[in-house]
């Protein structure tokens, strides 16, 4: 099944994701990696594999056009599911919409605690003894949909929110792959 990545930044997610697709028995390959921000460093890492990419920076431009335009890249690239990784925009309702139950996301904490931003230093202030990431489908509303997998992470007595953070994405890299390749097998035996 074919996989369009969308990121804002480094794209150590979409990294992760674009290497496991290249195991003999993952389900999914990675067709397009799109980018909000036309200097994601992600961006090279993908062109230097091989990998198709699109960026379009939404400055100047109202939210539905700025998503038509990421919409249409993807749609060209022939992907069927939309994996977002560090993809720091809010996207319209219409596009969730069209893709229900093919779009997912990967967050830095124990969905449903701290959607939004700032997820470490919330834990941390809490007194939480475990951070973590989810991965969840995505709908309208921002961090909501339904969470296919997660991990905890422990938080350490002399964590940061970053060196929290850095612990968080080691397990995010792996969880990610993993959940993406249960999903569309999941999928594709349904439909
Ligand atoms: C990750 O922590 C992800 O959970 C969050 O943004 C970060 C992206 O990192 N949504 P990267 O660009 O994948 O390295």
């Amino acid at each position: 099944a074919k996989v369009a990545i969308l990121i804002s930044g480094k794209g150590s997610n979409m990294a992760a994701l674009l290497y496991a697709s290249r195991a003999a028995d993952c389900p999914y390959e990675v067709v397009l990696v799109a980018s909000d921000k036309p200097s994601a460093p992600g961006l090279d890492l993908a062109r230097g594999e091989g990998v198709p990419t699109f960026a379009l920076s939404s400055k100047g431009m109202q939210r539905e056009e700025h998503d038509a335009a990421m919409e249409a890249a993807v749609q060209s690239s022939g992907a069927r599911y939309i994996a977002l990784a560090g993809y720091m925009r809010i996207l319209s309702a219409g596009l969730v919409e069209r893709w229900a139950g093919r779009m997912l996301n990967i967050h830095p904490s124990l969905l449903p605690a701290y959607k939004g931003l700032d997820t470490h230093a919330r834990a941390l202030a809490a007194g939480d003894r475990h951070g973590g990431c989810s991965v969840h489908l995505v709908t309208a509303v921002l961090d909501d949909g339904e969470v296919l997998a997660q991990t905890p992470v422990a938080i350490l007595p002399d964590d940061t929110a970053v060196t929290l953070a850095e612990r968080v994405l080691i397990a995010e890299h792996q969880l990610y792959p993993r959940t993406l390749a249960d999903w569309v097998k999941r999928d594709m035996d349904a439909n």
